[in-house]
């Protein structure tokens, strides 16, 4: 099948910069500039006339400004895929950027492949989107029901994405993430872990792997990326089974881990195994941003203290406004201390989000094991905190399976 190629409007007031990047873009044989655009109105409807795959957009314009077109440009196209180009590196632009449903933060002047990756990347997702869409109007035009595509062997078609996040350090992020991941392991069902705390990563010490290969190994390789390769460089945890990627050795080298090599690498893993296990940092990282509209579902951890709720509820709304569906959010408790007066029942009324799975205090246990390098999984299964870990992986893999099926029967029925 030929390869579509991939349409982008450039929207930027300075003449010079438009001519920059179409000038990286010539030689790019499967991307396309189909316009440019000097003002944010006039960028919103270009987007319109031309239907772009991706749009470059500076955030300074003297009429509307990138932001508040790329918000406008998503809630009439959500296909089209917005790359922001803008001289403040500033995390509370790329923040912003991302709220409002931008796919990517680029600074200027781009370098020429940081762009072509980004808008590759951006394509991909546009081309996707079109064809989800397109597949809907075949299923309407052929009277609905589209049998061949439920059903099947496998639950899991492709590899699903777990992310491990909690807006509070010390909540048991990472503490949950390597069990859930040894959890969700089995004959049928790899698992894959995958420090994403690229700077103060801990899960090599939370399985006492430290000092072998980290992503910092892997990264330079992304693009030639093949099972042999991988098989070299993850950590075999021998009792286990679950394959690991480590956080590089020292803070300082976590720069050298790009988003959108992190973004390929985890693209990767899913196609070799059926969970990806995402460990984070509370930190939103750029790296993290990305990973989170990425995934499948977001295990999204609290505990009975204030501090940890309130984070909660803000970031229960950045990813509203990051356009992450409920459903691929599991709201869960750890710690949970039933002396405490503040129930799970009272986090989920109160936030408005059900607490799905509950989580037991149990700092001997849990403590012992960090220490010893050695999960509860492993050795405290039957404990209630292993107890607690095992319904939280039954509340995923259910939550898997009906977001699979939820999509199915949405294009079946369209
Ligand atoms: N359910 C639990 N009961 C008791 N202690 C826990 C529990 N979960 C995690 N811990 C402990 O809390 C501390 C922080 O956990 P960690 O997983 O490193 O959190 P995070 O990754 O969110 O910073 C660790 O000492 C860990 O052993
Ligand atoms: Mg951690």
């Amino acid at each position: 099948m030929a390869v579509d190629k991939i349409r982008v409007l450039i929207v930027d007031d300075i003449a010079e910069t438009r001519e920059n990047v179409r000038k990286l873009l010539q030689f790019e044989s499967d991307v396309e500039v189909v316009g440019t655009a000097r003002t944010g109105k006039e960028g919103i409807q270009l987007s319109q006339e031309l239907d772009p795959d991706v749009i470059l957009m500076d955030i300074n314009m003297p009429d509307i400004d990138g932001i508040t077109a790329t918000e406008n440009i998503r809630q009439r196209s959500p296909h089209i895929q917005v790359v922001i180009l803008s001289v403040q590196s500033d995390q509370n632009y790329m923040r912003r950027a991302m709220l409002a449903g931008a796919r990517d933060f680029l600074t200027k002047p781009p370098m020429g492949d940081e762009l072509i990756s980004a808008i590759k990347r951006a394509g991909e997702m546009a081309h996707g989107e079109r064809d989800k869409g397109a597949k809907q109007q075949m299923a309407v035009s052929a009277g609905g029901g589209a049998p061949g595509m439920m059903g099947g062997f496998s639950p899991l078609p492709q590899g699903k994405i777990v992310l491990v996040y909690s807006p509070k350090g010390g909540t048991g992020c990472t503490t949950i993430a390597v069990n859930l991941a040894i959890a969700l392991n089995n004959e049928d069902t790899r698992s894959v872990l995958i420090d994403g705390n690229l700077q103060f990563g801990d899960v090599a010490v939370f399985v006492n792997e430290q000092g072998k290969n980290t992503i910092v190994d892997i990264a330079p390789r992304v693009d030639d990326l093949d099972a042999e390769i991988l098989e070299d460089i993850l950590i075999k945890h021998e009792a286990s089974g679950v394959r690991i990627l480590a956080a590089p050795q020292r803070p300082e080298m976590a720069e050298k881990i790009s988003t959108d090599q992190f973004i390929k690498v985890l693209q990767f893993m899913q196609k070799m195994y059926s969970y990806v296990v995402v460990d984070t940092s509370s930190i939103l990282t750029d790296v993290i941003l990305s990973a989170i509209d990425l995934s499948d579902v977001i295990v999204l951890v609290t505990t009975q203290e204030i501090p940890a709720i309130k984070n909660s509820r803000l970031i229960l709304d950045l990813l509203k406004t990051m356009g992450i569906n409920k459903d691929r959010i599991i709201f869960t408790m750890n710690r949970f201390d039933k002396r405490i007066a503040i129930t799970p029942e009272r986090i989920s009324e109160n936030l408005k989000h059900e607490v799905s799975a509950v989580i037991p205090l149990d700092e001997k246990v849990a403590i012992t094991a960090v220490n010893r390098g050695v999960p509860f999984m492993l050795d405290n299964r039957a404990q209630p905190i292993g107890k607690g870990l095992l319904s939280l992986a039954e509340v995923v893999r259910a939550r898997m399976i009906a977001l699979e099926s939820e999509s199915e029967a949405a294009a079946a029925k369209r």
